[in-house]
């Protein structure tokens, strides 16, 4: 296989390198697993890192409408080391593949990213809402399923890997609640009619990514794959026990994201039943 050309450069968070510290050489619970468990976690692994470069197309999006905000210029600037960190995020998880695999593994198709449409906002209410939905949300969201993936894993590899994503995604979510601090009230206030919706949707990808699993094993939570059961109850608990606390901190009405949480977070239909509750 030709070498893989990498995205992230110099100006990167690490400078040029792929994680903060060196993934293990060896790990001998790699050698352990049967050659089917390999070929599953390969996978796994593989389909995380076609996500993590959607995400950095994400962050195109993210840093432009930041900049048409006239953001902060930190927050700005986070946003496009953002657009480098997922370079490296969808690499280290194409190397992490590759090793379950015991082979170069090419980099997995292209994701399309389809930006949100947020119908009926304006474009400077869309801007925010782009940064709140993939910062606040899919972000924050992140964290804690990279949390809950550490929390099972005892795998040297997949620890180390969950740990330098983590470590990034963090900064992250900070992106959109720095920003959603710093506009007006009645921004936050607009925001917070979309906010259910929003969530909704995100839980609804997540879940999709993440789907349920009849034949999971220990060993797939050993390394970096909990069941999707654990990883759903784990961003429903997220979005109860971080986001809601978050925008009530900012002002903003919760009660019908509330609601739908109280009710179980369902994402089989549209939570419309929910969209009146004050
Ligand atoms: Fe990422
Ligand atoms: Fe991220």
């Amino acid at each position: 296989m030709p070498p893989v050309e990498v995205e992230y450069t110099e100006h990167g968070r690490w400078g040029g390198r792929l994680t903060n510290r060196p993934l293990p050489d060896r790990d001998s619970e790699i050698d352990k697993l049967s050659a089917h468990d390999r070929d599953r976690l390969a996978k796994i692994w593989l389909t995380r890192a076609a996500m993590e470069r959607r995400v950095a197309d994400s962050f195109e999006v993210i840093h432009s409408a930041l900049t048409r905000q006239r953001a902060a210029t930190d927050i700005i600037e986070l946003s496009y080391r953002a657009i480098d960190d997922e370079y490296r995020h969808a690499e280290l998880s194409r190397v992490v593949a590759s090793r379950f695999a015991g082979h170069e593994l090419p980099p997995p198709e292209r994701l399309v990213l389809e930006t949100p449409k947020h119908t009926g906002a304006s474009p400077d209410l869309r801007d925010t809402l782009f940064v709140v939905g993939q910062c606040v949300l899919n972000e924050t969201t992140a964290g804690v399923y990279l949390e809950t993936c550490l929390t099972h894993a005892t795998g040297p590899l997949a620890v180390s890997a969950l740990r330098e994503l983590l470590s990034d995604e963090i900064d992250h979510g900070r992106i959109g609640w720095a920003h959603l601090a710093s506009v007006s009230q009645d921004v936050r206030n607009d925001i917070a009619r979309w906010m259910l919706p929003m969530a909704y949707l995100n839980l609804r990808i997540w879940k999709y990514e993440t789907a349920l699993d009849p034949n999971h094993t220990e060993a797939l939570s050993k390394h970096g794959a909990p069941p999707a059961e654990t990883i759903h109850d784990a961003l429903a608990n997220a979005l109860a026990s971080l986001i809601v606390p978050g925008l009530k901190q900012l002002g903003m009405s919760t009660a019908s994201l509330e609601a739908w949480i109280e009710a179980g977070a369902g994402t089989d239909k549209p939570p419309v039943e929910f969209l009146g509750v004050s």
